[in-house]
């Protein structure tokens, strides 16, 4: 359970830009709760001059007209404190929203490993929106019926000190059933949402593996896997809304109550209290108003128990640091720039290391090829350079510094990394090369898009530049997503270049522009390229051999192509196309 404390800081936080709003609803809502005590005394008033021996209709048509008329405000003030609360409640959690997540997308590649999305849009937008309706309602209905039952005790009190208690000795007495009911459900309600994020965990997983899981005839045992996770939700679901009942059958029986108390003391204290039937039939208008908020302070105290839940899991969030620690203060190389690796050591976990003692170094204007098996480490050290993970030991120096302090930000403005996997948004071709920055222009934009060698396929696609991808008019190969990707980095004009080649297979013609794209964009920067095809080593200055996490060889690779017993020298012999040691 969250403390009182971080409950009002992050009320603070995200409501104190909106202060006049919140003294406003402050405002209304008194007066609606105000309006809602004066009614019955209004009523009273009404049916004592009817009861009354002779008729006054002067105070008939008084009462009626004043009671008409603080129907009509009430009404207009309950449509504005709807209005407010819920304006209020989106902006805040919108804001809530956006901290939530820059924050999850600064968090290190650790969290991101560990997540599935399903949990994170879970708690970016499930939680956000339980907020948002708890921030709404809870205004509107706690803290609104809260005035009210205290409005009416007063009432009541002033009424006779007899009928005050009883309302009094009614009020504790529900307030403590449904407290000892509420501590029996509020697990099963976290339990609930517990059940629930697994539930979207699993979709998501599910969708995002589906060709694995046609190709490997995999549906049964995945529809297996969702039905017991669904049946989990139903079930825990079902027993928290059977103890969310008890709420309600308890408020019901203590209604029925208050109206029996009301009756027996007007009965019994008949002589003592001489209470008109007016009154009466005021104090149990009362009685009955009282049910109401009592309802909404237990529905209240439910949304609160699944917000409590929400604030633990969202300040659990945001207690979260991202390990890569962006804390440098030294300016990025403007002109040359040498890149080294020393005796790097590197695990994603703490007792297995993926990269061990790896050290090499290229000097400004250099290129590096990099190959290895598969798993041997290759992505990894790409990503180290890009600082989406930090070497365990040792350290990764630009000009001799270590990268650890450069500004995070300007160091990965100054190195393109361009992935094995191609990621493209659902957005135009334009959008997709700049990053939806719009300060480039269209001219820059296709000026470097014909630089890569995608000049005629981007002639015939329809609409040019703002043709969306993956629509109809446009389908990407796996080669003219490369390029694509090689064109984002044309734009960015970095000083160190990493490309990660797609390990598939690509059609020649299409090799041979990526060859020629890439062979622009390494010309005087420093770049390191992870190869999967023979052809793309022929450009490349060293060569680094990656085995196991190790180097296995490494040197300048006419040095290594002279020594016909280097393992670069066998493996060109082998002919090999594709690059296996
Ligand atoms: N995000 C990760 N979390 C944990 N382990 C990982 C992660 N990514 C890679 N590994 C492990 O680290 C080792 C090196 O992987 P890496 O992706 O660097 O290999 P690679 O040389 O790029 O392989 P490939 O040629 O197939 O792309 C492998 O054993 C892999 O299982
Ligand atoms: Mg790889």
């Amino acid at each position: 359970m969250p403390k009182v404390k971080e409950i009002t800081s992050l009320l603070q936080k995200y409501l104190s830009p909106y202060v006049k709003q919140v003294i406003f609803l402050a405002v209304i809502l008194i007066s609606y709760n105000a309006l809602q005590v004066l009614f019955p005394q209004i009523l009273r008033i009404y049916v004592e001059a009817v009861s009354a021996p002779s008729l006054d209709v002067k105070v008939l048509l008084y009462s009626s007209i004043i009671y008409i008329g603080m129907s009509v405000i009430f009404r207009a003030l309950y449509i504005l404190l709807q209005k407010i609360s819920q304006e209020l409640a989106w902006a805040t959690t919108n804001n809530l929203r956006i901290d939530m997540t820059r924050h999850c997308i600064n968090l290190d590649m650790t969290f991101h490993n560990r997540k599935k999305t399903g949990d994170m849009i879970e708690r970016i937008d499930g939680d956000a929106s339980t907020l948002s309706e708890f921030f709404s309602t809870f205004i509107h209905y706690f803290i609104g019926s809260f005035f009210l039952v205290l409005g009416i005790l007063v009432a009541v009190f002033i009424e006779g000190w007899v009928y005050g208690l009883l309302f009094l000795a009614f009020i504790m007495i529900a307030l403590t059933a449904f407290y000892f009911v509420r501590k029996i459900a509020s697990p099963l309600w976290k339990k609930v949402r517990e059940s629930t994020t697994a539930l979207f965990g699993s979709i998501e997983e599910s969708i995002s593996g589906l060709e694995d899981i046609r190709g490997n005839g995999a549906e049964p045992f995945i529809m297996k896997r969702f039905h017991e996770v669904s049946q989990i939700n139903f079930k825990d679901k079902n027993k928290a809304m059977i103890y969310s009942r008890i709420y309600y059958i308890i408020n019901v029986l203590m209604g029925a109550m208050i109206n029996l108390g009301i009756l027996m003391i007007s009965y019994y204290f008949a002589g003592y209290l001489t209470t008109s039937s007016g009154t009466l039939y005021m104090l149990l208008t009362y009685g009955t108003n009282l049910l109401r908020p009592l309802r909404l302070i237990l529905w209240q105290l439910e949304q609160l128990q699944n917000s409590m839940a929400n604030i633990d899991r969202v300040n659990e969030y945001f207690s979260l640091e991202s390990k890569i620690v962006d804390k440098g203060t030294k300016a990025f190389p403007v002109e040359e720039v040498n890149l080294s690796f020393e005796n790097v050591n590197f695990g994603y976990s703490e007792d297995a290391f993926v990269l061990k003692g790896v050290s090499f170094s290229i000097p400004h204007g250099r290129t590096l090829g990099l190959i290895g098996r598969t798993g041997s480490g290759k992505t990894t050290l790409a990503r180290l350079l890009f600082r989406l993970y930090d070497p365990n030991e040792g350290a990764i120096k630009i000009n001799g510094i270590d990268i650890r302090n450069f500004k995070l930000k300007e160091l990965r403005a100054n190195v393109s990394y361009i992935t094995q996997e191609v990621e493209l948004f659902k957005a135009s071709i334009k959008d997709n090369v700049t990053f939806f920055n719009k300060n480039y222009s269209e001219k820059k934009v296709e000026a470097i898009v014909n630089e890569v060698g995608l000049g005629s396929w981007l002639e015939q696609l329809p609409k040019g530049l703002e043709t969306e991808i993956y629509s109809e008019d446009c389908g990407l190969s796996a080669g003219e997503e490369q390029l694509l990707a090689l064109s984002r980095a044309f734009l960015k004009n970095p000083k160190i270049v990493i490309l990660d080649e797609a390990s598939s297979r690509l059609d020649p013609a299409t090799e041979q522009q990526i060859d020629l794209a890439l062979e622009k964009l390494l010309l005087g920067r420093t770049g390191i390229i992870i190869a999967h095809r023979l052809s793309t080593l022929h450009k490349v200055d060293d060569i680094l051999i990656l085995s196991k996490g190790e180097i296995l060889e490494y040197g300048p690779r006419e040095e290594l192509l002279r020594n016909p017993n280097s393992h670069f020298s066998r493996l060109l012999q082998k002919g090999a196309e594709e690059i296996l040691i």
